[in-house]
């Protein structure tokens, strides 16, 4: 594999492969020195067109505990803001002498066009409303470590689908790896056609919520929003947010998940985020661990028994 642009690149073993892989580091993240020399010599950029506070930091993270050099670009400290185009600020950085780029952008499609610019790996940070390929294996390998598998679970992804990447990497992932999925929206939150999406779509959270191993919640992302698409958050949060006293309809093993950032109050109350079955923390920390996986897999030897070595030997 040469670059991560897409969920839909991904077979289900594709997939599988790197969660075994991220077995690995998630170990070493745990240690008092978390740091292994896999990837020491090369230079990952990020290159950031949004704002981001966990993936840009947890791709560094992860970049520096493979021992490689990172570099940050962001937007609103460098020549972009001086109508840099994209074409030449990939031109500067390549000339620099980079490995891998990881990008975020506003617009749907602008990993695959870097492809086309640049000989280093690419890996798409999140495009538009597209996708956001390693947040789909963190939450699949969150998943499968509290479950076990994804396999026959039934999984609920309520609030913000029309603006939401993270849904429509999250329903290829799920569906790919078994799980059965209900998208839980208001219709004016539901991207305008479904046709071909292998999901279930339901307006009704309260009856859904009884019947599902893991409910994941969206932000409403109000910066994507370009008229009122719901009468009032209040409103929002009465019929679609994951109040204390919905939370009781879930099963008890059912995990709460959520991608970040929370508006803790609109999609979740602050006290069902603090609850055991709730994963938000592990997201984060997993976060790192897949994102060395992938990192691994497309700038070193990405095999099982080579990382499984350089781990043991640090
Ligand atoms: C998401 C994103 O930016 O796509 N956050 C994230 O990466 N964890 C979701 C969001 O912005 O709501």
């Amino acid at each position: 594999m040469k670059h991560l642009l897409s969920i839909a690149d991904l077979s289900r073993e594709d997939i599988e492969s790197i969660h075994d892989l991220t077995d690995n580091f998630v170990e070493v993240s745990r240690r008092q020195i978390p740091k292994v020399p896999a990837l020491r010599g090369k230079t990952v950029v990020s290159l950031f067109y949004e704002d981001s506070t966990r993936t840009r930091i947890s791709f560094e993270t992860a970049a520096k505990r493979l021992g490689a050099d990172t570099m940050t670009f962001s937007v609103s400290s460098s020549s972009v803001k001086k109508g840099e185009s994209l074409r030449d600020t990939i031109d500067t950085i390549g000339a620099m002498g980079i490995d891998a780029v990881v990008v975020r952008h506003q617009s749907a499609g602008v990993p695959w066009q870097l492809t086309r610019w640049t000989d280093a790996a690419v890996i798409n940070g999140g495009d538009g409303w597209h996708e956001h390929p390693t947040q789909a294996l963190l939450d699949t390998y969150t998943i499968r470590e509290r479950l076990g598998t994804l396999d026959g679970r039934h999984i609920a992804i309520v609030g913000d689908i029309k603006h939401s990447r993270v849904a429509r990497s999250n329903v290829l992932a799920f569906t790919a790896l078994g799980a059965e999925v209900t998208l839980v929206a208001p219709p004016t939150l539901l991207p305008p056609s479904l046709e071909g999406w292998p999901v279930r779509v339901s307006h009704d959270l309260d009856s859904i919520l009884p019947k599902v191993d893991v409910c994941y919640l969206l932000r409403m992302q109000r910066e994507r929003m370009t008229e009122a698409l719901v009468p009032t958050l209040r409103e929002y949060t009465a019929t679609y947010g994951l109040t204390r006293r919905r939370a009781d309809l879930l099963a008890p093993r059912a995990l709460v998940m959520h991608p970040g950032p929370m508006n803790r109050g609109v999609e979740i109350a602050a006290e069902v985020s603090d609850l055991p079955t709730a994963t938000m923390v592990e997201q984060v920390s997993n976060g790192v661990a897949v994102r060395m996986a992938v990192l691994f897999l497309l700038l070193g030897s990405g095999t099982r028994a080579e990382a499984a070595r350089v781990v043991a030997d640090a």
